[in-house]
């Protein structure tokens, strides 16, 4: 690992419906850190959901805004970041996050992901005529961002709590031997 790194957070990034929310609370609690995700710091900035501001404003806005919410994010500690699924796909981002945290990617295949998001209705990028599609070919272009994560975990065969406890070790791992 790079010897610049202060890990002193801790980062989710991947897909839609690959659990970063659930299994982030989960590891927030379980390390006593604070839980933050980085789709509801937008929202409260600027009291707007985030398919108004896709809708109204258009994704590259949405892009900026996530940019300076990373940006915001370098002075905190024992903080455990849930981040929008495109946002490491800005290779600025990753940087800056892997700077002040270790980062753990949630991984899960194209039909895992379906399962799981296809009854909810808060994704602009998933309101498509094909939505299998369209997570097949976004999930395509973004595994090479996805696979710059510290750690890979797929989640497609564990459950949350499973989940939680790998990236709780992966973490107790990695700061251990920067000790
Ligand atoms: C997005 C994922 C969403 C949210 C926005 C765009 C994406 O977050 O940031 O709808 O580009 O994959 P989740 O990954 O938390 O659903």
């Amino acid at each position: 690992m790079q010897s610049d790194r202060r890990i002193v957070n801790l980062a989710l990034i991947g897909f839609m419906g690959t659990g970063k929310t659930s299994v982030g609370r989960h590891v927030a609690e379980h390390l006593g850190f604070e839980f933050l995700d980085t789709d509801e710091l937008i929202q409260s900035h600027t009291g707007r959901t985030i398919a108004d501001i896709f809708a109204k404003d258009g994704e590259p806005a949405f892009r900026e805004l996530e940019r300076k919410v990373v940006q915001e994010l370098s002075t905190r500690e024992k903080t455990l970041i849930s981040t929008g699924g495109g946002l490491p796909t800005n290779e600025e981002n990753l940087e800056a996050l892997k700077s002040f945290a270790l980062v753990i990617c949630l991984w899960a295949s194209p039909e895992k992901i379906w399962e799981r998001v296809k009854n909810q209705s808060h994704r602009p990028l998933l309101h498509d005529a094909d939505p299998q599609k369209k997570i097949r070919e976004l999930l395509a272009a973004r595994e090479p961002f996805y696979k710059q994560a510290d750690v890979l975990i797929n989640t497609d065969l564990r459950s949350v709590r499973e989940a939680a406890q790998q990236v709780t070790l992966q973490y107790k791992l990695a700061t251990r031997q920067k000790r």
